[in-house]
């Protein structure tokens, strides 16, 4: 039988102060199993209300610091939870760009954006990863899961470098499922559609979007049915709609390794 986030242990949930990794880290300090939940993210006070209140371990976690501060902070996470099983990276942000009025472009924020949405993710697998496959070789799963989105498959065109970034992530999370396919690491990518939270905030979109996004309640319900029935791809609403369309093009790499091959 394949291993799911029921068998998970330990989760480190990234970004977890706010929408989609607040709920999720809620939901899954909630399996029956009780694994530990470590909610991660920046905003101290947030961290500390979660702590209290819900009784979560936390982090203080800024993914854009520098790769020595992130290792450090993943090695002491792991010193302290040598069980820590799955990290789940919900950290993101989101910037429109208009490029017809190319002297609005703040190239800082290009940068910023496709730091925290990818190169920061990938940087922080690549660190969890010994650790992981420590676990592997013990016999133990464990489980990566990087947050992507419905954006990632067919780009919304006012926030161009977002949806690149996560189309870049979803490469990644492909490449590294196959790379891990004879380990006991387990990559999940899961890919929201447009869902209640705060990543609209700083645009001032968040008001007409609330007319139609997801509620979180009703979307974590779903996303964490499809982790616990161990799902490598776990897609909900539009993200469904759109990912099934893709799935005539396989995302298994023997096609590509065959074509290559000749
Ligand atoms: N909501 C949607 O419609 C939607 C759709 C598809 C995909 N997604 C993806 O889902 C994930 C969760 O986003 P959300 O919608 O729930 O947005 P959100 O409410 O804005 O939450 C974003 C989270 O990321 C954290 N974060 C941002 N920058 C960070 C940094 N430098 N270091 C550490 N943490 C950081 C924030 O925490 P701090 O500010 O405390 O650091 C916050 O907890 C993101 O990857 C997003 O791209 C969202």
């Amino acid at each position: 039988m394949s291993s799911t986030i029921d068998h998970a242990k330990c989760v480190l949930v990234i970004g977890a102060t706010s929408g989609i990794g607040r709920h999720l880290a809620l939901a899954l300090a909630n399996l029956p199993s009780r694994p530990t939940v470590i909610a991660a993210g920046r905003r101290v006070e947030r961290l500390k209300e979660l702590e209290t209140t819900n009784g979560l371990k936390t982090a203080q976690i800024d993914v854009a610091a520098d790769g020595k501060v992130l290792k450090e902070t993943v090695d002491g996470l792991i010193a302290q939870y040598p069980d820590l099983d799955a990290v789940v990276i919900a950290s993101g942000i989101q910037y429109q760009f208009d490029f017809l009025k190319p002297e609005t472009i703040n190239l800082d924020n290009v940068a910023r954006e496709f730091n925290v949405n990818y190169i920061a993710v990938v940087t922080l697998i690549s660190l969890f990863m010994p650790h992981f496959l420590k676990l592997s070789e013990q016999g133990r799963p464990s489980f990566v899961i990087p947050i992507t989105s419905g954006l990632a498959l067919m780009p919304f065109p006012t926030v161009p470098n977002y949806s690149a970034s996560k189309a870049a992530l979803r490469s990644f999370s492909i490449s590294l499922r196959d790379q891990l396919k004879d380990t006991k690491v387990k990559v999940i990518e899961i890919l929201p559609p447009l869902v209640e939270s705060e990543l609209h905030d700083e645009q001032g979109t968040t008001p007409m979007l609330s007319k139609f996004w997801m509620p979180l309640d009703e979307y974590t319900e779903k996303t964490m049915a499809g982790l616990r029935k161990g799902d490598e791809q776990v897609a909900v609403g539009t993200a469904d709609v759109v990912l099934k369309r893709f799935k005539g093009l396989d995302t298994s790499f023997q096609t590509a390794l065959t074509f290559g091959d000749k």
